[in-house]
Formats: C-alpha cells, sequence, structure tokens
C-alpha cells in the first residue's frame, strides 16, 4: 500500500499540511490584492479629477471623459471640502449594484468581500468610496466594472495555487529525500542486522554494533546490542549446560549398571557366615538401592523433554479416585493415614489425565511420606472445585495435609530439581516434575500454607478448549 512506508507517508502529510498553510494564506493574499487593486482606481480617480480641474479649456468635455477611461471608472466624485465637489462623469451601461467603503473595512470585510468577488458569476457596476490620498480631499467615490477586477483576482489566485503546489512538491520532495537518508536508511541496517543475527545467535560477530547519529535510534541500537549479548551468553551457556547434562546422563548410566552389579553382590552377603557381614548387608542393600534410584531418576530427568500433554475430556472425580486408591496400597504397615476427597461428582475437564495423575500422585505421595515420617496419626484432604482465572474457566485442586510443614531446605528450592530434596530416599525431582507438567497445560501449581500443621499446595488448571 502506498501508506504503509514511512517516507511515503511523510511525503504525502507533507504535501497535505503545505497546501493547509497555503489555503491560510490564499485567502488573506486575494483580499489584499483587491483592496490594493481598488485603492489605485481611487488614485487614478482623483488623479484624473485633479488634472480636469487644472485644465480649464474649451475641451474640457472630451478631456474628461479620456481620463475617465484612462483610470478605468465611469465617474468621480471627490468631495475637497465641506462645500466644494469636483464631479467626472460619464454614462453608466447599467444600475449600480453594490457599495464598497474602504475607509472603515476590516480584515474580515475585506476578506469576505474578496471572495465574494470571485465567486460571482457575472461583472457588475460597483461604488467604491475611500479616502483621497495626500489629503487631496474628505472623500473620494468612483463608479467602475468588476469584470477587470473579477479578472485579475482569478489571475491571481491561480498563480497562487500554482506557486503553492510547486512549494509543496519540493519541499515534499526535500523531506522524503532527508527521510530516506537519516531514517529509513538507518533502520533498513538495524533490521538486516536482526535478520543476519537470527541466522546464527551464537555468533558473536553477528552482534549489531550501533552506530547511528540519531539518538533515538541510536538508543535503540544500545538497547539491543545489549539484548543479543545477554542472549547470545545465555545460548553458550544453554550449550555447555547441554553438554554438562549430556555427561552426566552417560555417567549416571554406567554408575547405575555398576551398582546394579555391586547391588547383586551385596545381596549375597547377606548367606555370609560372618555375622558382621551378615549384619551390614542389608544396610549396604539399601544404599546401593538408593543410589541405583537416584541414577534412574537423573536419567529420566535427563531424557525428560516432558511431551505437550494430550487434552481429552474427563471425570476429575475419577482421577482423583484413582489417585488416592493408589496411594492408599503404599502407606507403610502402622501408619494412620486419612484420606478425605472433596470433588463436586460431575466436574469435568479437559487436559492430559496421564500427567495430572502423576502431579497428584506426586503431591500426596510427598504427603503422606512426610506423615509417616512423624509417626502420627494424619490427614490427607484434597478439595476440587471449578474455578474461573483472570477470566479463563478452569478448576482448582487443593491438596492439604496435617504434617510438619516442609523444612526450611524445601521451602528454599521448592519446584527446583536436585534442590529441595530432604527426605531420606528422596531425589529432589517430584515437586519439579508437578510444577513443570502443570505449566505445561497453561496452569499454576503454588504452595499455599507450610507450617507446624501442615502443607496445602494448591493446582490451578485452565479448560482447555
Ligand atoms: N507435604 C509435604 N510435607 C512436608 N514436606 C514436604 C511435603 N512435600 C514435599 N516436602 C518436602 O519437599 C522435598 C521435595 O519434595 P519432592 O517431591 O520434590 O522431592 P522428594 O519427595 O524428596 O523426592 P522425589 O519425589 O523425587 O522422589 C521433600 O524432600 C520433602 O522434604
Ligand atoms: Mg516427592
Amino acid at each position: 500500500m502506498m501508506f504503509r512506508s514511512l517516507s511515503a507517508r511523510f511525503l504525502w502529510l507533507v504535501v497535505i499540511f503545505v497546501m493547509l498553510a497555503e489555503v491560510l494564506i490564499f485567502v488573506p493574499s486575494v483580499s489584499r490584492f483587491r483592496e490594493e487593486y481598488l485603492l489605485a482606481r481611487l488614485e487614478r480617480a482623483q488623479i484624473a479629477s485633479l488634472a480636469l480641474l487644472a485644465s480649464d479649456g474649451p475641451f474640457a468635455g472630451e478631456l474628461a471623459g479620456e481620463l475617465l477611461e484612462n483610470a478605468g471608472v465611469f465617474n468621480v466624485a471627490l468631495r475637497r471640502d465641506a462645500v466644494r465637489e469636483l464631479v467626472l462623469s460619464s454614462p453608466l451601461p447599467g444600475p449600480i449594484a453594490q457599495t464598497y467603503d474602504l475607509r472603515d473595512a476590516n480584515a474580515f470585510i475585506l476578506m469576505r468581500d474578496a471572495l465574494d468577488e470571485m465567486r460571482r458569476p457575472d461583472a457588475r457596476i460597483i461604488r467604491v468610496i475611500g479616502e483621497p490620498v495626500r489629503q487631496g480631499g474628505l472623500l473620494i467615490e468612483i463608479t467602475l466594472d468588476t469584470a477587470n477586477l473579477q479578472a485579475e483576482l482569478w489571475d491571481y489566485g491561480k498563480r497562487i495555487l500554482l506557486l503553492s503546489l510547486l512549494i509543496s512538491g519540493i519541499t515534499a520532495l526535500l523531506l522524503y529525500l532527508s527521510i530516506q537518508v537519516f531514517v529509513v536508511a538507518p533502520m533498513r541496517r538495524v533490521i538486516r542486522s536482526m535478520a543476519h543475527y537470527a541466522e546464527s545467535p551464537q555468533d558473536v560477530t553477528r552482534i549489531l554494533t550501533p552506530q547511528s547519529s540519531i539518538r533515538e535510534l541510536r538508543e535503540a541500537e544500545e538497547a539491543l546490542n545489549l539484548m543479543q549479548t545477554d542472549l547470545t551468553g545465555l545460548l553458550r551457556q544453554k550449550d555447555r549446560l547441554a553438554q554438562l547434562g549430556g555427561s552426566v546422563a552417560r555417567i549416571s548410566h554406567d554408575l547405575r549398571n555398576m551398582l546394579t552389579t555391586a547391588s547383586m553382590l551385596a545381596d549375597r552377603m547377606e548367606m555370609s557366615d560372618d555375622p558382621s557381614v551378615k549384619r551390614a548387608a542389608p544396610k549396604l542393600v539399601g544404599s546401593l538401592s538408593r543410589a541405583i534410584n537416584l541414577c534412574e531418576s537423573t536419567l529420566a530427568f535427563g531424557k525428560a523433554q516432558e511431551p505437550p500433554p494430550k487434552l481429552a475430556r474427563f471425570r476429575v472425580a475419577a482421577l482423583i479416585e484413582d489417585v488416592v486408591e493408589n496411594e492408599k496400597l503404599a502407606v507403610v504397615d502402622g501408619a494412620d493415614i486419612t484420606f478425605l476427597t472433596e470433588v463436586p461428582a460431575d466436574l469435568h475437564i479437559r487436559a492430559d489425565s496421564e500427567q495430572i495423575f502423576r502431579v497428584l500422585s506426586n503431591l500426596v505421595r510427598n504427603a503422606r511420606q512426610a506423615l509417616e515420617a512423624t509417626k502420627q496419626p494424619g490427614v490427607i484432604e484434597i478439595l476440587v472445585k471449578p474455578s474461573v482465572q483472570d477470566g479463563q474457566p478452569g478448576v482448582a485442586i487443593r491438596i492439604g495435609d496435617t504434617g510438619p510443614g516442609l523444612p526450611p531446605k524445601a521451602r528454599e528450592h521448592l519446584f527446583e530439581a536436585f534442590q529441595g530434596g530432604v527426605r531420606k530416599g528422596g531425589v529432589g525431582l517430584g515437586l519439579a516434575i508437578a510444577a513443570e507438567l502443570v505449566r505445561g497445560h497453561g496452569g499454576k501449581l503454588e504452595l499455599m500454607r507450610s507450617d507446624a500443621d501442615g502443607c496445602e499446595f494448591r493446582i490451578w488448571l485452565p479448560d482447555g478448549v
């Protein structure tokens, strides 16, 4: 489109503004032109009448006609003082259509009359009253035909219009070229440089160097330069971390195999005749199986680019029941844990039921493990409610327990992989994975409460469409 580019917009705007300015100049100009025209006529008429006064000869009548013709008027009346009046007259071709008194006409009246004159289709006979020049009398009055005035007014108007077009054309062109040189070209350079950088953001040599002499553009270039430098640094760090992750995965893999062998050997130690070896064996097996567990979890997490959720509608109550049933089976003997659930029976949601099952299992398992560790009776409560967040419908799930609350280390590194785990046998991945899965759904997992009376987590899941 013609108006899309910056320079084209400028071009048009300049033409429009210059034309607007010219229109504002046009009206006073034609008004001034008309006034001067009429004043000149008055002056010529005054001279004509004075010339006649000077020649008192026999040809006065003939001379009067010639003088009037030269002055371009039909009649002149010059009032010299209270008594004397000088009149020159020739026959009028028609009636006087209008009288204009230039002595008390203000700028607005003059402008109105000038435009009015230009608008009239035909010429008329008008009377014009003014002050004689050089104190030549009290008043001077002429009658004239407006045909010539109209023609000259139009001629003058057209010249002004043509001049405005020329001025606006040249100004617009100059501005267009300046915008091209000072704004568009540097902007194009920035855009080209951004595209070049985007092809390979790891390459430091592709980072934009601020060059522009225009302050605003320079600031934009500097901000871009900063952003690209940060991004390139981050990408390089990410590469290094990915490489590190790869080696950790390889180490974990081989370590797990070695530990599995060691664990099998340790199993055999239980059959040893040496009572001290026999006693140590179960502890060794326990430690080894924990180490294997750690390796496996690390491997799983390393691979774990969690797939995007496969959304399908399911009944929330059924899923919660499954989670609770599963967890009940895992409760260690002797622990007294009560599970309470409150879920609207017909509440459905569109989400990935597998992933949500894992999220809830992780949270409920953590609560169960915390309660078991206290060796006290405890309650795990799951409350589900429909909930609209930021105008989006969804479901809120609260999981609370009456355990001891989060230990400080877990609180500090909440939802961070490998960081927050303090539980013996735990890896510290459960909450990190749960949070990641919920985020993948566009939802939110947050800790609502953690104190001596227990913990409460809240999940909000949008109803996927
Ligand atoms: N409901 C809870 N009550 C008390 N402490 C909790 C609760 N939930 C989590 N924690 C604490 O937070 C830590 C981190 O939990 P997370 O589930 O991330 O790891 P983990 O349970 O140690 O290991 P994983 O789940 O990977 O086997 C736990 O070690 C535990 O100390
Ligand atoms: Mg856990």
